[in-house]
This record gives C-alpha cells, structure tokens and sequence, in this order.
C-alpha cells in the first residue's frame, strides 16, 4: 500500500495565512511533544515570514524558536520554507550569506529545505540547494505554481526536470492561490510522475474552494506528500485540515496511517490556540474567495492590500485595485504572486490606481525587476512599460546574485562595532534586516500587545472601531494607534513633532510606511528630484523625492519610524 504521507503547517503556513504570522514561541512549545509523535512526515514551523514577524513585532528571537522546538521535536523533522536567494527576505542577498545562513538553519534544527523562487528561477535557487544538501539535509525544490498563457504544463515539467538535475530529494507544487484545478492537478502531478523520479508533494491554500478536491485528485496521480493544516488552523487562505484528509483518505490505498483520536487531542489545542488569536483572525483570510480565480490574488495579500488601502483612506478604490493587478502582472511578464513578486505587484497596482496614472511613481523594487535583477520573467514584459521605467538601460542576463558583492564580513564588523552582536545567528539576523535588527538585538523592542478575544463572536470588525487615541502614560504622550491587524502599536512622540498639513518647503511621505533611509542631514544641498527618504510600505522600498531645489532646514523624522501618508518628513528651504 502507498500511503500518502502529511506535512503540518500549524507553526508556520497556517498562522502566517490566518494569523498574520504571529503565533508566539510559547504557544508551540506546549503541544510540540504531542505533535512530535503523530507521525507527520515533517512539520512546517520556521522560515517564511515567520523570521521577520519574530524581530519585527513579537520581540523573539528566531533562531531560539527554533531551537526550542528542536529540543521537543525529536523524531518529526522540521522544515523550513526558505525563499531561495532572498532567504527569508524580501531580495537576493550575495552566496556568503545564503550559503551562513542555511549552515546555521541546518545546525540549529532545521532537516527539510523547502526552497522556492518567485519567479521559477532556478538560478536563484540552485546555491542555497547545494549547501543544504552538503549540510545533509532533505531538500524540496519547489514549483511557483500559476495560470497564464506561458505557464503550460510543458514548462513546469521542464523546471521539475532542472530541479531533479539538481538532486532535490522531492518536488513540491506550491499553489498560493489555491488555483490549481483538480484536472489539472490531476494532469501535472501524473506527468511529473512519468517524467521524473522525484517524490511530488502538494501544497495548496484552500482560497478558491477547489483544494479538497485537487487534493484527492492529487492522491489519484500518484502524490506522495501534502500539506494540511490541524483543523482550527484551516480552510481560507490556508491549507485543508488535517483531519479531515486524514478521514477521507482512510482504508483506501492513500491512507496516511494517522490516528484521527491522537489528531483530536491537538486539535483541541489549538481551539485554544484560534480564540486566543481570534482578535487578529483576519475576517478575509478566513472565508473561500473565488475573486481569486478570476484576479489570482493570494488570499494573504488581499488582507495586504485592504490594509495598505484603509492606510490611505482609500478602501473605495479595493475593486479598482483587483482590476489592477492582473494588468500590472501582464505587463511584468506573469510572474507568480508569491513573495516578493505579490508585494511588488501589489503595491505598484495600489499606486497605479491612487494616482490615477499608471507608473507615475515606481517602487524601487519594480525598477530592479525590470532590470533583472530578480531573474528571468516567465514571459517577455511589456516593451513599453520597459522603456517608461528603465530607459533604455539593458537587463542583466546573468545570474542576478552574481553581481552581488559578499557582504557578511562587512555586517559582522559593522554589528560588533554597534555591539549588537552576540552570537553568530545575530550577523545574519542584522543582514537580513538592517533596518529593523537593531532595536531588536540591543533589546529595546518591545512585543505587541494583543488585544483579548471579544466576548461576543471569534473575530472582530475592525471598520468599527477607532483606530488612533493619545493616552498618557505617566505623564509620557503615547500616540496609540490599532492596526488593522488588531494589534496595538505604541510609539513615542516626544522628539517628532511633524506640522500637519501641507506645509511650504515641506515634503511628504506620499505612503503609510517606515522610514527605512534617510538620505539627507539637516544643511545639506539638495536638487529636485534628488531622493531625500526612503519608505518603506508592504514591504517595498518607495524613493521620496524633493519637490525642489534648496537647503534641508528641518527634519521631522528618523530612520525606523514609522508615517502616515500626508506627513511632513522634512523641510527644504
Ligand atoms: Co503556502
């Protein structure tokens, strides 16, 4: 009998697609043991966005996550969803880190590599799978999987083939969407069966509705593994349960040979788990969306692109955005919508539309697209939209990481000097988020608050509450604002006192965001046009210009801090 073995996402997919990724430490740790003998083929719990959400805004740290649930998880490998050259970030980073931080994932517990690009590059996968297999590791090349005219079922087979080249232990399908249908599921897993000699794994979020049934229809090509998640973590943006599989695949050939009573037990648990969480229990990331078949939008960026319009008072125009984005992905030559290509899209379809004008302000992170720097477009992208942001500047065709320089040697000096540096894990931590590492590792972040489970149903209507108060805490101002997530966000007022509305000579962030660089000192000359800030917003880094000519004479902001659209970051006289 085959047999069909289970992945668990509970500790990483399930909460980072329902929960914003904010599972804490110490709501793993008590049923780990437990899970670690259900005999899961491995269980999903780091990697994703789970490293910069711990840094961010639950004040842990990774790498002692992961070591923490090492010393409970003994016989269950662990795995960890690791974005190829971009790691667990947003861009590629040079081989000297790629090829640190997987040897440290390795020795810090992680067994099972699950390696992507958003782009079905393999060039930017091919390096962190050669150190992982040198480490030992199981390693899963991964199949971006989505529709477009250039996505056959020809090409997936020949990228599957790339990546058996490159002696991965299995393939995964990696379905953001929910997309794939069961026919076609059907169709790709049996041929990559045929014609190749990999372990095919499933995994898919349950935004569609299809997923169940792609799921079984998986299991009837011949699917070796698939991902659920344990039930009070499913459906949605999720996976499908865990139990549920477990039941409907019972006696039949693909048994999974799980025991639905031990199931039961950690399911209970984690009932737990969602009341605890409910406040944060996206209410979009919990239903079936079929607007994704139609806009291919992944269900965890929907909840992206509601908050990041309800940041600019422009919640009306949500639809005009869904119109947007499949055209925006056209013109970039139908990449994938998975991290980072769902956050550049994203947010260049919600400016696109805010301006009423498409491409009149461009992401950084869209430029290096277009000239190449994050690899091969599936399809050609569009010659004009081309020449409108990069001139006639030519894209690279090398390997994008190879124009990179080493850098971990710098960032290990640069962090001792700042004494931020106190284990090895730490270099890495504060390359991967020199922005935000800091705070963190010299222990001045602090964890959001979260805000109890309501009394009357799970999950709350964030529409109508307000969202800002100033409170006093004795006698210091706080500025308190709830995000839409439901977490409360404090931060200090005291030294930034931006003017409020328009002011002369001023110039404004024109987004919700984080000052992530502040290009100019107070004195300095400046042109027009010249870059002064950069902010960034859904994770993309968005160029803020001087609207003119003249001398910095006041700046109302520092690096970290986080603007609304509208503020006052600086005055140029
Ligand atoms: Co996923």
């Amino acid at each position: 009998m085959k047999g069909i073995k289970i992945i668990e996402t509970a500790f990483r997919d399930a909460h980072q697609s329902l929960l914003a990724t904010r599972m804490r430490t110490e709501d793993m740790l008590p049923i780990a043991e437990e899970m670690d003998k259900i005999g899961y083929f491995s269980l999903e719990a780091w990697g994703g966005a789970t490293f910069d959400t711990c840094i961010r805004y639950l004040n842990e740290d990774p790498w002692e996550r992961l070591r923490s649930l090492k010393e409970l998880v003994t016989k269950t490998p662990l795995q960890m969803l690791l974005r190829g050259q971009n790691l667990v970030g947003y861009k590629h980073y040079p081989d000297d880190i790629v090829k640190k931080f997987v040897e440290k994932s390795y020795e810090n517990g992680i067994d099972v590599f699950r390696i992507f690009d958003a782009l079905n590059d393999v060039r930017n996968m091919e390096y962190a799978m050669k150190v992982a297999k040198e480490q030992g590791a199981y390693v899963q090349g991964v199949i971006s999987y989505t529709t477009s005219p250039y996505h056959t079922l020809e090409k997936y087979v020949e990228f599957a083939k790339e990546l058996e080249s490159l002696e991965c232990d299995s393939v995964a399908i990696k379905d953001m969407a929910g997309l794939i249908s069961p026919h076609d599921t059907y169709e790709l897993v049996k041929t990559l069966k045929e014609e190749t000699d990999l372990k095919v794994n499933l995994h898919c979020h349950c935004t569609s509705g299809m997923t169940p049934m792609s799921y079984y229809a998986a299991c009837q090509a011949g699917v070796d593994l698939l991902d659920t998640a344990i039930s009070p973590l499913a459906w949605g943006t999720s996976q499908p349960p865990t139990e549920s599989m477990v039941a409907a695949l019972k006696d039949t050939p693909y048994d999974t040979g799980l025991d639905l009573k031990a199931l039961n037990h950690i399911k209970k648990y984690f009932e737990g788990i969602r009341k605890k969480y409910s406040s944060i229990l996206d209410p979009i990331a919990e239903q079936i969306d079929t607007d994704v078949l139609i806009y291919q939008i992944p269900g965890g960026m929907l909840s992206n692109l509601v908050s990041q319009l309800k940041a600019q008072d422009s919640l009306d125009r949500y639809e005009d955005v869904l119109i947007e984005m499949p055209k925006v992905r056209k013109d970039m030559g139908y990449p994938p919508l998975v991290t980072p290509t769902s956050q550049i899209v994203g947010i260049q379809a919600v400016m696109n539309v805010l301006d009423d004008e498409r491409y009149k302000r461009v992401s950084n992170e869209v430029k290096e697209y277009f000239k190449g720097y994050y690899g091969r477009p599936p399809a050609p992208v569009d010659p004009e939209i081309a020449k409108q942001i990069i001139g006639d500047e030519k894209p690279i065709d090398c390997r994008p990481a190879d124009i990179l320089e080493p850098q971990y040697a710098r960032y290990e000096k640069e962090g001792k000097e700042m004494g931020i540096i106190h284990k090895e894990e730490d270099i890495l931590t504060f390359a991967l988020y020199p922005a935000v590492a800091p705070k963190f590792l010299k222990g001045e972040a602090e964890a959001e608050t979260l805000l109890p489970p309501s009394e009357s149903n799970g999950s709350c209507d964030i529409s109508a509450i307000p969202t800002e108060y100033n409170v006093e805490v004795d006698g210091d101002q706080f500025e308190v604002k709830v995000v839409p997530t439901g977490y409360i966000s404090i931060e200090e007022t005291e030294n930034i006192k931006p003017p409020s509305g328009p002011v002369e000579g001023g110039v404004s962030s024109t987004m919700q965001g984080m000052v992530l660089k502040l290009k100019v000192n107070t004195g300095d000359k400046v042109n027009e046009g010249d870059v002064v800030a950069v902010i960034e917003a859904m994770k993309m880094e968005n160029d803020i210009q001087a609207a003119h000519s003249g001398t910095v004479a006041e700046i109302f902001t520092a690096e970290g801090e986080t603007v609304n659209t509208g503020d006052t970051l600086m005055i140029i006289k």
